[in-house]
């Protein structure tokens, strides 16, 4: 950023910004809630209206809009325009409830437990074939990983994983060549799981799809199109989030040789690494909700029927909530940050994108007595506005 220029609001939807976004952050904080243009007009993306957004960046206005979900919707009313509709984190109560209350009882801390030791193999196996030297941990490590947990969860078989991936990356695409690859992509998908909670429900597996299948609650069952568009929530919700996580917290200890040290005496601070990493390169760093009435935030008056855009990233880097929120500490209130949101629509998959990080910064820890970058630079993503993280991050890798 060119320090003598004023920042604009607009600088939000800027590629530069998805990689590096605290600067703007910071500069326009205390004019928070800032109005943008959150979507511009464009043929390529058949978005023919521009959607302006009120942007959130203080901590204390972000808790709020996600604790008030009576005034600050999840509803979507673009949604279904670019695929299926995403249930759960695009439904209001009661549907919501409903909804969250079925897959809670599918998606239980039990279940996560029962496939840690499995996770701890994928682990280490990943790490076993990339060997020694330098390596993309990104290809090699972070992007498999969680793809193969969801598709293990959903009780998808081992040899359609390839096919699982290639759906994964078709439904994120949002490059508007692809769009026909894309929507064949998802037909596709959506036919795999149409067929999946067929056989499930002829004949039940140790698996979350037969759970979804079979989740009842005072007699009432998920929908066949409800299940097919959790399948899809999870995609989209599971992998890219925690692939970034994994990405993120191994570069901040690429850059801290010392605390590398510290890790390998002491494990007790792992999960301290963890959550400090989540508030300080927050993996999801914006999502939106509509006002479904007239109401202020600070100066603001946003009016029923705007879009808001909750910057969960924003919120913990807030002076305001953490003290010096630009360096690295452990020694913080370490669960106030809000990456896994806060309220009724609070991250469902938390405890298993915490449990990929405490498997995967062990595994490091047991194999590596020292982490350290390879010659290829490191890339950020800069596709998406919504998550933060790297599309390559070279290492290299020399086991004890
Ligand atoms: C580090 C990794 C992750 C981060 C940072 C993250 C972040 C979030 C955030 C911020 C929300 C709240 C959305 C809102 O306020 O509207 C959310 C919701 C959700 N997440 Fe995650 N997530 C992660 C991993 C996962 C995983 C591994 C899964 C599933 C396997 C998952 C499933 C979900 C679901 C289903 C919701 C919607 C809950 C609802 O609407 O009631 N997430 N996540």
């Amino acid at each position: 950023m060119d320090a003598t220029s004023p920042v604009t609001a607009d600088q939000l939807v800027a590629r530069t910004t998805f990689a590096d976004p605290y600067p703007i952050y910071h500069a326009l904080r205390d004019r928070s809630p800032v109005h943008y243009l959150s979507i511009p007009a464009s043929t390529a993306t058949g978005t023919t209206v521009p959607v302006w957004a009120w942007g959130l960046l203080k901590y204390d206005d972000v808790y709020r809009a996600l604790r008030d979900h009576d005034t600050f919707s999840s509803e979507d009313p673009r949604a279904g325009q670019f695929g299926p509709k995403i249930v759960l984190i695009q439904d209001d109560p009661p549907r919501h409830t409903r909804l969250r209350r079925l897959v809670n009882k599918a998606f239980t801390p039990k279940r996560i437990e029962a496939l840690e030791p499995w996770m701890t193999d994928v682990a280490n196996s990943l790490l076993d074939e990339i060997g020694r030297g330098a390596t993309d941990i990104v290809a090699a490590y972070t992007v498999p990983l969680p793809v193969k947990v969801i598709a293990r969860l959903l009780g998808i078989p081992g040899e359609d994983y390839a096919t699982f991936k290639r759906w994964s990356d078709a439904f994120l695409s949002t490059v508007s060549s692809q769009m026909h690859e894309r929507l064949q992509n998802v037909q596709e998908m959506v036919s795999y799981f149409g067929q999946m909670a067929t056989a499930r429900r002829a004949q039940g597996a140790e698996d979350l799809i037969t759970a979804l299948v079979e989740a009842d609650i005072d007699g009432e069952r998920l929908q066949d199109w409800e299940i097919l568009g959790f399948c899809i929530l999870l995609l989209i919700a599971g992998n890219e989030t925690t692939t970034n996580l994994l990405g993120n917290m191994l570069n901040v200890l690429l850059d801290r040789p010392l605390l590398w040290q510290q890790l390998r005496e002491d494990r007790s601070l792992v999960e301290a690494v963890i959550e400090e990493t989540l508030r300080y390169e927050s993996p999801v760093q914006r999502l939106f909700r509509t006002a479904t009435r007239d109401v202020e935030i600070g100066a603001a008056k946003i009016a029923k029927g705007d879009r808001v855009t909750i910057f969960y990233g924003a919120a913990n880097r807030d002076p305001a909530a953490f003290p010096h929120p630009d360096e690295f500490r452990l020694d913080r209130d370490l669960r106030t940050h809000v990456a896994f949101g806060t309220g009724i629509h609070y991250c469902l998959g938390a405890p298993l994108a915490r449990a990929e990080a405490r498997i995967t910064l062990n595994a490091f820890l047991d194999r590596f007595p020292a982490l350290s970058r390879a010659a290829a630079p490191a890339v950020r993503q800069t596709a998406s506005p919504i998550v933060l993280g790297f599309s390559q991050l070279p290492v290299v890798l020399n086991p004890q």
